[in-house]
């Protein structure tokens, strides 16, 4: 089976891109399962009902988060009940939502998992043993298993790849929002890339105006970030996963620029 994982997709100028890009990617890639990062997909800071509606009708099968998962207050409303999006699984016990999920389309089934890093990130519970104990839960049947580790640290993710080599389809960071140029396929069938990179302006910083973060930086200030509305980038990837044995087989990176079109 084929999965398409788009990164944190930021904001207004991101959600544009995706639909944009969403159907020739799909006839180009044939994706049995779409799922994307929507930590930032409300202006930067979290996601409402409404942009996961636009993302379902555009065709995205399910949703991963992180660390601003709780920046927009609507997602209290609904996330309980929401069985296509997960949240970090190492957050607190009794915090809303869930770290996992089955994704069902398309006559296929893949297991999202969403982790939180702990370096520069807040130190929430350990995500390598919640990936130990949610893998334990699903049983030694071989299964396709998607893992979105949202991180900061490379080495915390790079750890985290090897922690999981053999025992998940896929794990892929999001947060840093750049695209790394590591993808392989792990000794025992993971497929793995330290950061898929995000979907946002090219032109600011991380996808947020560049003219309010040089001004954090330059004087330290409380500054409200805003989403850049400049020209889009698009990074995703697309794993190939034999459901027989849960291993990955190809993994491609993407990297689209509005009006480049670079594809790799
Ligand atoms: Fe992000
Ligand atoms: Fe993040």
């Amino acid at each position: 089976m084929k999965v398409l994982f788009i990164g944190d997709i930021v904001g207004n100028t991101g959600r544009k891109a995706v639909k944009q890009l969403l159907p020739e990617l799909k006839q180009k890639y044939n994706p049995h399962i779409i799922i994307a990062n929507a930590e930032n997909a409300a202006g930067g800071r979290g996601v409402t009902g409404a942009i996961v509606k636009e993302f379902l009708d555009l065709g995205v099968h399910g949703f991963t988060m992180g660390n601003h998962t709780w920046d927009n207050k609507d997602i209290f409303e609904w996330i309980d009940e929401e069985p296509r999006m997960v949240r970090p699984a190492n957050f607190p016990e009794g915090t809303p939502g869930k770290g996992h999920t089955v994704i069902k389309a398309n006559g296929k089934e893949l297991v999202i998992i969403n982790l939180q890093g702990r370096t520069f990130l807040p130190a929430i519970d350990c995500p390598f043993q919640k990936a130990d104990d949610i893998l334990r839960g699903l049983g030694k049947k071989p299964r396709a298993i998607l893992v979105d580790f949202h991180a900061e640290a490379t080495s915390e993710k790079i750890a985290m790849g090897w922690h999981l080599d053999g025992r998940a389809s896929l794990v892929v960071g999001t947060h840093t929002h750049v695209q790394t140029n590591d993808d392989t396929i792990l000794p025992n069938g993971t497929a793995y890339l330290t950061d898929v990179g995000m979907v946002g302006s090219r032109e600011g910083v991380l996808g947020m105006e560049r003219e309010a973060v040089l001004r954090k930086f330059r004087t330290q200030l409380p500054v409200r970030f805003v989403v850049d509305e400049g020209k889009w980038q698009f990074h995703a990837l697309v794993v190939e996963i034999d459901e027989a044995t849960g291993k990955a087989t190809k993994l491609d990176k993407i990297r689209i620029r509005e009006g480049e079109w670079m594809m790799s």
